[in-house]
């Protein structure tokens, strides 16, 4: 398949670094004819002359560009391929909308980590979408991490879960090194400490078999240090905090 981009930046990098692993062509539409070239030959893929030509070109068409420029670039064009868009807050109905299409579209919610190909996405369809169509987004989701098939009307619980939780994660993190700061150790050592723990932590609880309670069960030994520590972080209420957080994520993100 030909994949098309209109719109590289930091998001399209990286799921096109994803799909060096597939066997998919790519040609790609940057915000004018130079900087298609001059990315293209970065990323070693084909520049088209425009969106236009990409559109004529593409089996499929990623839309990379920003939420607030969907209005004016999707107005010019005329497109007659599927399309899947990774706009935060573009529904389905509006891009449908937007490309005035009765089009197979794809919406995903990539993260952060796909920097490292290791993304939690995101991914509904309309009722356009084949199965077929359907197995090849998640084939390109898959390329560059893991792919979570939820209804549409999850996908604000899901960016705050998956897309917000990042920074909320890397503070925990922080936090961990900061304590380990205050008992002596380097910011550094305490960071490479704190953020290997929780990376094995989270490959334990999904590569075993035990829940999250087993887990802190398994830690607390009875009159022991963890079962202090751990009571502590619930004085300060940790579980209330986190909830909270992800409702207040949540709520801005049905504000936007
Ligand atoms: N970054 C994330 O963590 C993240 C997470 C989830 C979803 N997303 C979504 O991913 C999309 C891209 O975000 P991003 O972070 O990758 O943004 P970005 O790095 O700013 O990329 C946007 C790209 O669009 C290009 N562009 C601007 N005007 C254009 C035009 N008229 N035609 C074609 N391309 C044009 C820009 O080119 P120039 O550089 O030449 O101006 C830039 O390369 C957004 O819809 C965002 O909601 C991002």
């Amino acid at each position: 398949m030909k994949i098309g981009f209109i719109g590289v930046g930091k998001m399209a990098t990286a799921i096109i670094n994803g799909l060096n692993s597939t066997t998919h062509d790519i040609i790609i539409s940057g915000s004018s004819l130079a900087r298609s070239r001059e990315i293209a030959e970065q990323l070693e893929v084909e520049a088209a002359h425009s969106h236009q030509e990409l559109i004529e070109e593409a089996d499929l068409v990623i839309l990379g560009i920003k939420p607030q420029m969907f209005d004016k670039v999707l107005s010019e064009l005329t497109f007659k391929q599927p399309i899947l868009s990774m706009a935060a807050g573009v529904t389905l109905e509006r891009l449908a909308d937007l490309t005035s299409s009765n089009l197979p579209l794809i919406r995903i919610m990539p993260n952060l980590n796909a920097q490292i190909l290791k993304s939690t996405t995101a991914i509904c369809t309309n009722d356009k979408v084949s199965a077929e169509l359907l197995a090849t987004a998640k084939e390109i989701t898959d390329s560059f991490g893991s792919t979570f098939e939820i209804a549409e009307k999850d996908f604000d619980t899901f960016t705050a879960l998956a897309g917000s939780s990042p920074a909320y994660i890397a503070l925990f993190i922080e936090s961990l090194a900061k304590s380990g700061v205050k008992h002596g150790l380097t910011k550094q050592q305490a960071l490479d400490i704190a953020s290997q723990t929780v990376l094995a932590t989270a490959e334990n609880l999904l590569i075993g078999s035990d829940s999250p309670h087993d887990m802190i069960d398994m830690v607390c030994s009875p009159g022991g240090t963890t079962i202090a520590g751990l009571l502590d972080l619930e004085k300060t209420g940790l579980t209330a905090s986190v909830v909270s957080a992800i409702d207040v994520t949540i709520d801005r993100a049905k504000e936007l």
